[in-house]
């Protein structure tokens, strides 16, 4: 028997516990910017994802909490500009410091003891640790939601460059069990995509 929810009945909190339990297991965009001061940033963000591919784009989502602009979208909205570096074993303890609520002067790079390297085409700084960076032009900014605790910002950035480490690279296609990217799952878990199967599509 399903127990069922309706969404005008429950507060913002259950239904965002039950989405991000039930929406499983999600990549995690590791925003890389860069303040309009020139202050670096790093935050993860597990609404993400690819949306398409020509232009390639990506979609990240910030929570918004009462008009609160967390700095990864103040940074975006000033420059136009970020990088997104691909979370994997290696990372996850350092990607979990950067998700801490620091002030916008904190450089989460130097928190982390991670290393910036600036974007070859982009303003913005990249995890040299990260096996995979990709360098994004802001393509838009969606509001959803009204000034409440969760009303979020959608931003959409097409990609312009990508950086792949050699060890998971085979030709152009990436070598997902070299990969070991971690997905997010509700509350504080993570899992790792160790487990891999193949399933041949119909014709
Ligand atoms: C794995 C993980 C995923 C997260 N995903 C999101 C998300 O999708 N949206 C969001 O607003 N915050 C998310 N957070 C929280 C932000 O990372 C956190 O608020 C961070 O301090 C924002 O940094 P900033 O102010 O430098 O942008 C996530 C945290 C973790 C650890």
């Amino acid at each position: 028997m399903k127990q069922s929810f309706d969404a005008a009945e429950h507060d913002d909190v259950d239904l965002y516990k039950l989405l991000i339990g039930l929406v499983v297991p999600r990549p995690i965009g590791w925003i890389g910017s860069r303040s309009a001061d020139g202050v670096r940033n790093l935050a993860p963000f597990s609404f993400f994802n690819a949306v398409a591919a020509s232009p390639p784009t990506v979609v990240f989502s910030t929570i918004r909490p009462h008009g609160h602009h967390k700095d990864t979208l103040a940074n975006v909205t000033a420059t136009g500009v970020f990088t997104v570096n691909i979370v994997t074993e290696e990372v996850i303890d350092a990607m979990n410091v950067t998700s801490g609520a620091y002030e916008s002067e904190v450089d989460e790079f130097e928190v982390s003891g991670l290393t910036p390297v600036n974007g070859s085409v982009v303003d913005a700084p990249m995890v040299a640790e990260s096996k995979a960076n990709f360098e994004c032009r802001l393509s838009q900014i969606v509001p959803i939601g009204e000034d409440g605790p969760m009303a979020a910002s959608i931003v959409i950035g097409e990609i312009l460059a990508v950086h792949v480490d050699e060890v998971i690279l085979d030709g152009t296609r990436i070598d997902q069990a070299a990969l070991k990217a971690v997905g997010r799952m509700g509350g504080p878990l993570y899992t790792r995509t160790r487990d891999l199967f193949s399933l041949d599509r119909p014709s």
